[in-house]
């Protein structure tokens, strides 16, 4: 009879990983996606609050397009803390640990809605530019899954970036 998780013994908490990717390399990877996971859960809060508290002509546009984003946003953290545990490791959940890992400014009170527009620009920058270098690393050690994700976020967060963007152009 074959041996199933469900038969190891409860002390035994780590199976080796023998996915051809190395230790070294995995970790490597993932402290770049402990950082993207946190800038996306910081976003996301950020995008919220803009949501609730955008005033003026521009309400129902951003009140909508902030809709959308946090929703993607929340998929996008399953996603990316799943990948994070598939590589062998732990996926970071507090705002300690976000507020450490991300350099994702809060959500600022009592700006304007093109202040708002502005400030998720700058944060959805961070996090393609973060993801970039993450891009990198798991091309490096050959993560094609990883890769994959990375770039669909990537496709994601350069379009949401255009559109923050527009509203400050004339
Ligand atoms: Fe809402």
């Amino acid at each position: 009879m074959s041996t199933t998780a469900l038969d190891l013994p409860t002390d035994q908490h780590q199976v080796p990983l023998q996915t051809g990717l190395s230790e070294s390399g995995r970790a490597s990877i993932v402290d770049h996606l402990n950082e993207i996971l946190a800038d996306h859960y910081l976003l996301m809060l950020k995008t919220h609050n803009y949501h609730w508290n955008v005033r003026g002509p521009l309400f129902k546009s951003m009140h909508d397009l902030t809709e959308s984003q946090y929703e993607d946003l929340f998929g996008a953290i399953d996603e990316i803390a799943e990948r994070i545990r598939a590589l062998g490791f732990d996926a970071p959940g507090s705002f300690e640990a976000y507020s450490s890992l991300s350099k994702i400014k809060e959500a600022k009170a009592g700006i304007s809605a093109l202040e708002m527009a502005a400030d998720l620009l700058a944060s959805h920058e961070n996090i393609i530019r973060n993801m970039r270098e993450a891009l990198a690393v798991a091309d490096q050690y050959e993560d094609e899954v990883s890769i994959d994700m990375l770039t669909e976020r990537l496709k994601v967060h350069e379009k949401a970036a255009w559109m923050w963007r527009s509203f400050n152009e004339k």
